[in-house]
């Protein structure tokens, strides 16, 4: 079964051709972070526009470095929630339209489940069921994926997502878009100990019990306060401490969690923009193997918003008969337990 995958939810434009979920023949991103740089963030209006320029093109090359025709697909799976809905708009009627014209099923997919797949790509052996944390510029999440299209979440974030407090905290620093990025090169060989962050500590408002949510914005205010008395005092802030330091809380926080929610000897399988950071994945790798939990780690050009993922989900969507008709749309907001 040979998928074209198609991504458009914030700001890369991707296509890729995968066979049976798993086999990756060609995987293109075009990335707008040069366009969006110099606000220091995406603007929706400038994404959607370069979407609908780069769309043939980038659809065009990922045919072609996999050297197969359209006649060569079977499916067309596409990004159909969450994301900027003029963004996601332009994948999905892309892939409508090459559905009704060459007769192929058309096969939405949820962005975070596309996310859990890049796993399948790079670990021929992974199946469900285990836990995956997945952390990007949007979303924190902790989830038991208990089938290829099923899902329970066990914990979230209740205001910012991890991507999102590190671009911002570093975007105070002066560090370039996408910040958290940068704030992991600049971190590297740095003191992590040498500024303190609070460590959030949620109660289940039901059972009174600790709870296994997220809560970044304190964190980020922590720091932006840090970074601003500092300003105010003319005093000097060590950049690559900082960062080192933030890193270090922000990774800790996220490891904590997901150890605390997973069941003995359960797999543990990391998914996001975030996954790419060097400090969560050797954190990580730590912490399952004292654990003794096995860890599952995506190839790190898959953490980020790739079409192959897409791709790769909608191979296991399919098989579960999950196809749309002409009448599907976008949504800017979904819970990965939706369809
Ligand atoms: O999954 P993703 O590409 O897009 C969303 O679905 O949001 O994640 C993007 C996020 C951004 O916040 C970016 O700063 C963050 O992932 N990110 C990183 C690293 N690489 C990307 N954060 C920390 N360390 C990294 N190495
Ligand atoms: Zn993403």
């Amino acid at each position: 079964m040979t998928i074209l995958g198609i991504e458009s939810s914030c700001d890369e434009t991707a296509a890729a051709v995968v066979v049976d979920g798993r086999t990756v023949r060609a995987s293109v991103v075009a990335t707008q972070i040069e366009a969006h740089k110099r606000f220091g963030g995406v603007v929706p209006e400038i994404a959607s526009r370069m979407h609908c320029e780069s769309i043939v093109p980038v659809v065009t090359q990922a045919l072609a470095d996999a050297n197969v025709t359209l006649a060569d697909i079977d499916a067309v799976a596409v990004t159909g929630a969450p994301g900027l809905i003029g963004a996601l708009l332009v994948g999905v009627n892309f892939a409508k339209g090459l559905s009704m014209a060459m007769g192929l099923p058309l096969v939405p997919v949820h962005h975070l489940r596309g996310h859990v797949a890049s796993n399948f790509l790079t670990n021929p052996d992974l199946a469900p069921p285990f836990l995956a944390l997945i952390a990007s510029g949007g979303h924190s999440h902790i989830v038991r994926v208990t089938g290829y299209t099923q899902y329970e979440i066990i914990a979230q974030t209740r205001d910012d997502a991890a991507g999102e407090v590190m671009d911002k905290v570093a975007r105070a620093l002066g560090l370039p878009y996408p910040g958290g990025v940068h704030m992991d090169v600049t971190a590297q060989g740095s003191n992590a100990s040498a500024y303190k962050f609070p460590r959030p500590r949620l109660v289940d408002a039901d059972t009174g019990k600790p709870s296994l949510d997220f809560s970044f914005s304190g964190l980020k205010t922590a720091a932006l306060n840090q970074i601003n008395s500092a300003k105010q005092k003319n005093a000097d802030i060590n950049i690559p401490d900082f960062c080192a330091s933030f890193r270090e809380a922000v990774c800790a926080y996220l490891t904590e969690h997901t150890l605390r929610a997973a069941h003995a000897g359960e797999t543990v399988v990391l998914a996001g923009g975030v996954c790419a950071n060097e400090r969560l994945r050797s954190m990580m790798t730590d912490s399952c193997q004292r654990a003794g939990l096995p860890l599952v780690l995506p190839e790190k050009r898959y953490c980020g918003d790739n079409a192959a993922m897409i791709a790769a989900q909608g191979y296991y969507e399919w098989q579960a008969g999950h196809v749309a008709g002409l009448d599907f749309n976008a949504r800017a907001g979904a819970d990965i337990c939706e369809q």
